[in-house]
């Protein structure tokens, strides 16, 4: 829905210029239709959710009057000496980088409004992460689309375009278990685009929401990353603990700590203490607790996904270019057959009661036809059963 011009009378022009949210935020929140099978998702699977370990520790911060007390008053701006200690030994960096944010939306508009000037043009990945075209909103609206290869944002793409004197602020790009395209950057070609940054001057927007969750292949490494004062890193608990959290955390480069701090005192002060506490507690009390999480998480989804994948290969055999994930919680097939309209069979689809994200809804160049030849299913709330189920519908749909 847009605003009418009433609405829009005495907005500002960055309230102004936002666009609505479309497809995806109203179709992922939005209640499904009764019995229907939704694979929009990209959120935890709830059994995945350690929520006895929560309620445990929530109960020991309230008993505990000193640290309830500290959860109910203001915290560092930078987040909890605990906490951003623990996510710095975790990304083995210093804990002067880390910086927690409510959350990975918030540390890529932080992101955004920090390197981003007004007008500046952008490289994306295509398919993108919508998400980030509306962070970037705040800023600008002009992207350099560059495409997602098997292995990752085609670097040689954008070395070209900087080479015929295209100029960027920054390369955005998912380098983990891409979303949507589930494929992970590979390790020479994050050092090329780090290379690429630090001899045009320009900051790597490097979102990794899905980073922990791998089980399958090797770790290409966020080292090339860490060690550039040319890259913003991004991570959440989102997708191990939960959105509800709205926790994440960003790891800087030095110079860019005070400049992020001095925006968020001007926004939200800090990320709430008592979340903080909470969260801060489960992870130093055992410090194997994330670790475990992490690996229930992963053996559950290394099993949906794969059932998913057989489900397509025995009820739509030929259908779908498949390529098996690594890790995430999408998977992202190709529709084979080129007389098949991706539109009318996710209407068809609809009516048979499965919903997933068409692919053209990612595609970061409206004239790049290739997005629309896939499908985003989400995997990771569903049980196998369930995407067996949702498969058998989608064949009927065909
Ligand atoms: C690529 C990517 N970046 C960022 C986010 C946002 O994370 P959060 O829910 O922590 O704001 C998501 C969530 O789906 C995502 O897929």
């Amino acid at each position: 829905m847009t605003a009418g011009p009433e609405e829009q009378s005495g907005l500002t022009a960055l309230a102004r210029g936002l666009s609505a949210p479309k497809g995806f935020v109203d179709a992922s929140l939005a209640a499904p239709a009764p019995g229907a099978i939704s694979l929009l998702g990209g959120i935890p699977a709830p059994v995945a959710l350690p929520v006895e370990a929560i309620g445990r520790a929530s109960e020991q911060l309230w008993q505990d009057p000193d640290a309830a007390v500290a959860g109910l008053q203001y915290a560092p701006a930078r987040g909890s000496a605990a906490l951003c200690d623990w996510i710095a030994r975790w990304e083995g960096v210093d804990p002067s980088r880390i910086v927690v944010t409510n959350g990975g939306m918030h540390g890529l508009s932080l992101a955004v409004l920090t390197v981003v000037e007004r007008g500046a043009t952008v490289a994306v990945d295509d398919p993108v992460f919508p998400g980030f075209l509306w962070a970037l909103e705040m800023s600008t609206t002009r992207t350099l689309p560059v495409p997602v290869l098997a292995d990752g944002f085609d670097v040689e793409h954008l070395a070209r375009r900087l080479a015929g004197g295209t100029r960027i602020a920054a390369a955005y790009t998912v380098p983990d278990f891409h979303n949507p395209a589930q494929v992970s950057l590979s390790a020479s070609k994050r050092q090329a685009l780090i290379e690429l940054a630090e001899r045009y001057g320009f900051y790597v927007i490097v979102d990794n929401p899905y980073r922990e969750l791998r089980f399958g292949g090797q770790d290409q490494g966020v080292a090339a990353f860490h060690g550039s004062d040319r890259a913003i890193h991004v991570n959440t608990f989102t997708k191990t603990l939960g959105p509800g959290w709205r926790v994440g955390w960003l790891v800087l480069p030095e110079h860019l700590v005070a400049p992020v701090i001095r925006l968020r005192n001007r926004l939200d002060v800090h990320t709430s203490s008592v979340t903080q506490a909470v969260i801060e507690r489960l992870l130093t009390d055992d410090v194997l607790w994330f670790d475990q999480v992490v690996r229930n998480a992963t053996a559950l989804y290394r099993e949906r996904a794969g059932a998913l994948i057989d489900a397509l290969h025995e009820q739509l055999p030929g259908a779908f270019d498949i390529v098996a994930p690594e890790g995430g919680l999408f998977l992202w097939p190709r529709l084979t057959d080129d007389a098949v309209d991706p539109a009318a069979l996710f209407r068809r689809a609809a009516a048979h009661g499965v919903l997933y994200q068409p692919g053209e809804f990612f595609a970061a160049d409206p004239r790049q036809r290739s997005s629309a030849r896939h499908l985003r299913f989400s995997y990771s709330d569903r049980t196998p059963d369930e995407l067996r189920e949702a498969v058998r519908r989608l064949a009927l749909a065909f």
